[in-house]
Formats: C-alpha cells, sequence, structure tokens
C-alpha cells in the first residue's frame, strides 16, 4: 500500500534522502508528502526542497512544554493526511500526544544496537567500550529513549584504526538500507508485532546458520 510519509527531522537529513531515494525509485510505494524540522536551518530542509516536498519549521524552543511542541507537529501531520510518521534524526523524545494518535504508526531509527548504548554519542560510546560490532536500529517509537520494539538492525564491524567518524559513516550507509527496508515491510503490512517482538509475516528466509565474528575465526 503507498502510504503518506511525515518525516521529522533535526540534521542532514542524509535517512530522508535514503526514502526519498527509495520513493522514487520504486523500492518502497510510500511517498513522503512533509518535513518537519525543529532546527531552522537544518540541511533535511534543503533536501525536502530540491525534491518539492514542503518543509517545515517548528522551533522546540518556542513551545515550554514537550507536549504543546508536539501539538503543533500533529498539526502538521493532519494537516497532509499522514498515515505514518519517520523520525529520522530527529533529535526529540515524543510525547502521548503524538504516540496516541499515531499508536505503532511511528518509526524510529538509532546509530546503535539497541537496547546497548540508546541516547547520543553513541558511536563513540561503542568504540570507546571495545565493542568488535557495532551497528544501527529501526524501531517502533514510544515514551522512552530508543526503547520501542525493533523491527530491524544492521551491524558493522569496529576496526582497530577506525575514529567517531569512519565508524558513524560505516554504520549510516547501513541505515540508509534499513530504513527504506523497514517502511517497505510496513506498508507491505507484513510487521507483526507480538509483546516486544517484531514478526515478518510472511518470514523472510534467514540462513540460521549465519553469523560474524570479528576479529575473524582463523581456523
Ligand atoms: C543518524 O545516525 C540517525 O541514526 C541518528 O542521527 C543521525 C541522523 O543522520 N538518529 P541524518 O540526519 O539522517 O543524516
Amino acid at each position: 500500500m503507498s502510504l503518506r510519509l511525515g518525516v521529522l527531522v533535526s540534521g542532514s537529513g542524509s535517512n530522508l534522502q535514503s526514502i526519498i531515494d527509495a520513493s522514487e525509485n520504486g523500492i518502497i510505494k510510500s511517498k513522503v508528502v512533509v518535513v518537519i524540522s525543529n532546527v531552522p536551518d537544518a540541511y533535511a530542509l534543503e533536501r525536502a526542497k530540491k525534491h518539492n516536498i514542503p518543509g517545515i519549521v517548528i522551533n522546540h524552543k518556542d513551545y515550554p512544554h514537550r507536549e504543546d511542541f508536539d501539538r503543533e507537529i500533529l498539526g502538521v501531520l493532519k494537516n497532509y493526511n499522514i498515515d505514518l510518521v519517520i523520525m529520522a534524526g530527529f533529535l526529540r523524545v515524543i510525547t502521548k500526544v503524538l504516540l496516541d494518535a499515531y499508536p505503532m504508526k511511528i518509526l524510529n531509527i538509532h546509530p546503535a544496537l539497541l537496547p546497548s548504548f540508546p541516547g547520543l554519542h553513541v558511536q563513540k560510546k561503542a568504540l570507546e567500550y571495545g565493542c568488535k560490532f557495532a551497528g544501527c536500529t529501526v524501531h517502533f517509537a514510544d515514551a522512552g529513549v530508543d526503547t520501542g520494539p525493533i523491527i530491524i538492525q544492521g551491524v558493522v564491524p569496529i576496526l582497530d584504526n577506525d575514529t567517531e567518524e569512519t565508524l558513524s559513516k560505516r554504520i549510516l550507509s547501513v541505515e540508509h538500507k534499513i530504513y527504506p527496508m523497514a517502511i517497505k515491510l510496513f506498508e507491505e503490512g507484513r510487521l507483526k508485532i507480538s509483546g516486544r517482538r517484531v514478526l515478518i509475516d510472511p518470514p523472510l528466509s534467514v540462513d540460521e546458520k549465519t553469523f560474524l565474528t570479528n576479529p575473524p575465526i582463523l581456523f
């Protein structure tokens, strides 16, 4: 089914771009019909403009309460008849105002393998912790910080010579694949929620013998 997507952003918007591209290339049927930024000069707004998608600024600093900010966003989402809300680098925690209006219809992406490393600067945290893998997660949003049911995760190795920048770039390139994929599964009605688990119906075939190690096994 083709859904009307409303995308919430705060920054560069490379995930927004990957979704616009997936839509224009027919990888997903859904279309981005409005972009809302809480940051007035976010580059994501330029990207929206280049694709003739309306970009609307709702600055959280103008709203003393999170709920008022969310009500303003909700007004725009309703105006544009949005079916599915996509948080793409949107650095605000949302409240019941949005969650109740769009139950299990708000997705978020996070640059870590949740539930490890919720919050900010997580690529640096994974690197400094000494993890051998990092990655990204698309999940349903809930009232917590990066806590909702997980839809899809992507894994990348952490290399010995990585910096925060090189690792972030590697993770981001996978984000650009898993977000359109999650939207595709959603629009096809294939996401079945069972408690905290999100199952794919019908299932995609996954080689159950697949595993990764870093460093690789040498024998
Ligand atoms: C991404 O790493 C996303 O996971 C995180 O913020 C970054 C946003 O990147 N929440 P962009 O604005 O989509 O380029």
